[in-house]
């Protein structure tokens, strides 16, 4: 007797790219290009310290998603969420800095079942929520203008990201 999918909730193999972004501009087309990859229900965890970034790559993917350059897309540092709805979705934007416990997170709309795609800054504060399959970008500085994007993933949107930003190349902000 088949079952099938046999294991549905079996770990993906999981593989990794580091992307260079030289300056904001690049940061935005990695933005624009996440944009059409996420799929309703993803989960993008974005680590990094203070400044690196994370932010700025949220407000890059939110403005792709609503086909609107001037989107406003504040820091969601003090309301701890922001909720959009795009053409390609719902996303909610996390900033978890100021939770204190992950208790906290299912008033935020944190949960199982969640149809909206999720970005999340200080994805640390999930603690033992943190979801082990989702794609995370890791966001360092490496100059005043220069950061990398460590990205970790299900080895499928890995490839799909690489196709993408393969293609990209050349493309203007
Ligand atoms: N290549 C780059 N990519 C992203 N941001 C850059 C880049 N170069 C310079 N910056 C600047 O770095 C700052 C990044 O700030 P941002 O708010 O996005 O960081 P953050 O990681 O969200 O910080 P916080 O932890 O305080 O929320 C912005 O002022 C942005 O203009
Ligand atoms: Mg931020």
């Amino acid at each position: 007797m088949a079952i099938h999918p046999p294991y549905p909730n079996m770990p993906q193999p999981l593989a990794t790219l580091t992307l260079d972004l030289p300056d904001e501009a690049a940061t935005r087309r990695f933005g624009a290009v996440l944009a059409h990859l996420l799929r309703p229900g993803d989960i993008v965890l974005l680590d990094g310290s203070y400044g690196a970034g994370k932010s700025t790559l949220a407000r890059a993917i939110l403005r792709s998603m609503a086909g609107d350059p001037a989107l406003d897309v504040p820091s969601p540092s003090f309301t701890l969420v922001q909720e959009y709805e795009t053409p390609a979705g719902d996303v909610r934007h996390y900033d978890l800095w100021r939770i204190s416990n992950p208790g906290e997170l299912a008033e935020l709309g944190w949960g199982p079942g969640s149809e909206a795609i999720n970005l999340v800054e200080w994805p640390e504060k999930l603690g033992r929520l943190r979801p082990s399959q989702a794609m995370t970008i890791a966001l360092s500085n490496t100059g005043e203008e220069s950061r990398q994007a460590a990205i970790s993933a299900p080895t499928e949107q890995i490839a799909a990201l690489r196709a993408a930003m393969a293609s990209d190349s050349g493309g203007t902000a």
